[in-house]
């Protein structure tokens, strides 16, 4: 079975297309926002946000690396992205991504948390344009993992129905701190 880093992949590459604006939500490493600054190309928009000057850091240098100036890495929470991103981006961004938990490398004690994870959450949906895919993947193996998870899940099945298709793409059969994987798509 591939990664599950690349199924986010192959997933956000179905709406970052050519041209769009999307956001990494927790830029870390800058893996993700690589993949969406290739996805989207020179004419598209990547905003990516983390809490930590490291992640921003590193984000830059990879994205330098690969000679690309049209991401935007903000150092702050996810849980401000109103205050962080430019006002306009309402119902216009085709894919937004988290990768929660903490920077790989980095200092395991600061996590993602559930209140911040789910006001960013709830910010993101209105970003999304029609047909644009949220994904986020939760670590459910470090303190506040599970509950973080569990709460997402709970957050996306309130979603309504009339406006979201809401999926886990865990991996199955779900074991003692398996990662999970919640997509979130806007009709
Ligand atoms: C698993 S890492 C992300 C990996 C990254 N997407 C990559 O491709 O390398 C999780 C990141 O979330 C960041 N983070 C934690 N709380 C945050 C918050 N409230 N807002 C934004 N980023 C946050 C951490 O600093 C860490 O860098």
């Amino acid at each position: 079975m591939k990664p599950l880093t690349e199924q986010v992949h192959d997933l956000l590459s179905n709406t970052a297309l050519l041209g769009e604006t999307v956001i990494d939500a927790t830029a870390g490493n800058g893996h993700d926002t690589l993949f969406l600054a290739q996805c989207v190309g020179p004419r598209g928009k990547v905003f990516a946000i983390d809490i930590q000057q490291q992640a921003i850091d590193q984000t830059n240098l990879r994205l330098t690396e690969a000679g690309y100036n049209h991401a935007t890495c903000i150092k702050g929470s996810h849980a401000e992205m109103v205050r962080l991103l430019p006002d306009n981006l309402i119902g216009k961004v085709a894919a937004i991504t988290f990768n929660l938990g903490y920077l790989p490398g980095g200092n395991k004690a600061i996590t993602t948390q559930i209140e911040t994870t789910l006001l960013a959450l709830e910010v993101s949906v209105q970003l999304l344009k029609p047909g644009g895919i949220l994904t986020i993947l939760a670590y459910t193996g470090h303190p506040g993992g599970k509950e973080e998870a569990n709460s997402i899940f709970e957050f996306a099945n309130r979603l309504p129905a009339s406006n979201f298709m809401f999926q886990e793409h865990s991996p199955t059969p779900l074991v003692i701190n398996s990662p999970r994987f919640f997509v979130i798509q806007r009709k």
